[in-house]
């Protein structure tokens, strides 16, 4: 069958799917509204390119599925009940969040909370997005990725699989076979769960610095075998040098003050093989796309996100590039981008 047409239902279903979760967003902006609003608006013109970008992600994503870059299960939807059942519980946590961004509070943690505050380093003790407990219990981790769809409307996670054509590429669309994986930041294991879907041999281990995170993530990953889960620093990798094939991460780098970056990166091009790649998807950064840098202008004081402004302002190449590592490579879907550079194959020799 010609490809435009088995993308057209896979287009519509990631419209559908994305007027969901703008509808969602809809409601809970209401409700901040009602209560005690402390959000910057964007100018409306954003709007319209946010939505073209939007548009030209969803057409890269299907066409990713339609030409088997990864498989059409990358699509399937939650179970509805379960969907709704935890929507009160995001309405509650949004006018929570909505208070602590009026009164400015940053570093609110219950007893349970901050009883794992010893085993995160202290630029990560706070709420961020200003969600309750911050990374720090496991109720936030089940709303987590709920709430990161209904904020990016639909696009979060096709975001997410901007990470997944440059390993095809690495390793010439191969099933994972032999392979090993590292991941930092993996979080409640959303993007664990895409490249596993299109790495269905490789084993991952998924790396985070939030205990509960990772309680979840071992839920909802619990049908995929060769995935490990563990609790650690990426600026402090508890690994030997050259272990793993490819080393990636979605969405981390920006909740990260600069030498923590510096860290993380070095660590990364550490136990990394000769071979092997390196590769991030995370917010574009300020001169990337010119006419949207607007739309970074807001994100931080909005998301309680205080590295967020940092982050735009060092490009993740420049931050990437290392001796005997290919120059970066980069491209963009959605408001994100995905960073990539191989380490040099002819180092095996000398090590
Ligand atoms: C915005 S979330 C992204 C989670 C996941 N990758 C996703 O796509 O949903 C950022 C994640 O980075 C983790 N993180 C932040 N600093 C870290 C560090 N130094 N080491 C490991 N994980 C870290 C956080 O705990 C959080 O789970």
């Amino acid at each position: 069958m010609d490809e435009s047409l088995m993308e057209l239902p896979l287009l519509a279903y990631a419209n559908a799917r994305s007027l969901h979760f703008t509808s969602q967003y809809q409601l809970l902006m209401l409700l901040n509204l009602v209560h005690a609003n402390g959000v910057k608006p964007d100018a409306p013109e954003l709007f319209a390119l946010a939505r073209r970008e939007k548009e030209r992600l969803f057409e890269r994503d299907v066409r990713n599925i339609v030409r088997g870059v990864y498989p059409v299960e990358v699509l399937a939807p939650e179970n509805p009940v379960a969907h709704w059942w935890r929507f009160p519980a995001i309405l509650a946590d949004g006018l929570g969040m909505s208070i602590r961004r009026a009164q400015g509070q940053t570093e609110v943690f219950d007893e349970q909370a901050a009883g794992f505050k010893a085993d995160v380093p202290f630029y990560y003790q706070r709420n961020f997005h200003f969600q309750t407990n911050g990374y720090l219990s496991e109720t936030s981790a089940e709303l987590y990725e709920h709430q990161v769809e209904m904020l990016f409307g639909g696009m979060a996670d096709a975001m997410r699989r901007l990470v997944i054509s440059p390993l095809k590429q690495a390793f010439a669309g191969s099933d994972g076979e032999g392979l090993v994986f590292l991941e930092l930041g993996a979080g409640t294991g959303r993007s664990t769960r895409f490249v596993k879907l299109a790495f269905p041999k490789a084993r991952v281990v998924a790396l985070d610095l939030s205990a509960p995170y990772l309680q979840v993530a071992r839920k909802r990953m619990s049908g995929f075998s060769r995935t490990d889960f563990l609790q650690g620093d990426g600026a402090n990798l508890p690994f030997q040098d050259g272990l793993f094939d490819a080393v990636y991460s979605v969405f981390m780098f920006h909740e990260m003050p600069l030498p923590v970056r510096q860290a993380v990166m070095s660590e990364s091009r550490r136990v990394i093989k000769p071979g092997g790649i390196l590769a991030m998807v995370d917010s574009m950064q300020k001169g990337d796309r010119p006419d949207l840098d607007p739309l970074l202008a807001n994100f931080s004081a909005n998301y309680h996100e205080p590295f967020y402004q940092n982050y735009v302002r060092h490009p993740i190449p420049e931050l990437m590039a290392g001796d005997g590592f290919d120059e970066p490579g980069s491209d963009f879907g959605g408001l994100s981008k995905v960073v990539w550079s191989r380490r040099q194959p002819q180092e095996a020799s000398s090590n």
